[in-house]
């Protein structure tokens, strides 16, 4: 309990000072479930803003997130173009997210679906199936609106 009350006072710290450091960045948390995900150690540009609900089972770390609709972005630093499923599913644990779904990456000519996303130091870890791919996790401090959301594809 004092650990979870230690912990839950230090994230607010973090956030404000983040915020004071950062006075460009008006929304660095831009809803819950991006304030859940850096909760679990990772930056909140792996979800796309448009956030409408999500579900988390704290004991399971199973997730669901809701987006709305489809959604495609462009992934800093080399960018791959991602798409995500109206809904991502998966489960979370402290730097790890595994049995992932919904969301895939265009890269070497081809779809990945990724499978898992672990946070490793200062970078994140890609995960599809046994490939993986090492990225700073700085490159995802932002998220990113959807790209084309009002298109008919
Ligand atoms: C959450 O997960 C635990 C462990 O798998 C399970 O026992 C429990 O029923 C789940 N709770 C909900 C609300 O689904």
């Amino acid at each position: 309990m004092i650990k979870c009350i230690f912990l839950f006072s230090l994230l607010i710290l973090v956030s404000l000072s983040s915020q004071l450091h950062d006075p460009e960045n008006s929304n660095p948390s831009p809803s819950p479930a991006h304030a859940e995900l850096t909760n679990y150690g990772f930056p909140i540009g792996l979800l796309p803003s448009s956030v409408q609900t999500y579900t988390l089972n704290e004991t399971s770390g199973v997730f669901a997130v809701d987006l709305g609709g489809a959604c495609k972005i462009t992934l800093p630093p080399d960018n791959y173009l991602a798409t995500y499923s109206k809904k991502v599913r998966g489960k979370i644990v402290q730097g790890r997210i595994a049995e992932l779904e919904g969301i895939r990456v265009w890269a070497f000519f081809k779809w990945w679906s990724l499978t898992g996303i672990r946070s490793s130091g200062d970078d994140l870890v890609f995960e599809v199936g046994m490939v993986t791919a090492k990225y700073p996790s700085s490159n995802f401090d932002e998220t990113h609106d959807c790209e084309g959301k009002h298109s008919s594809s």
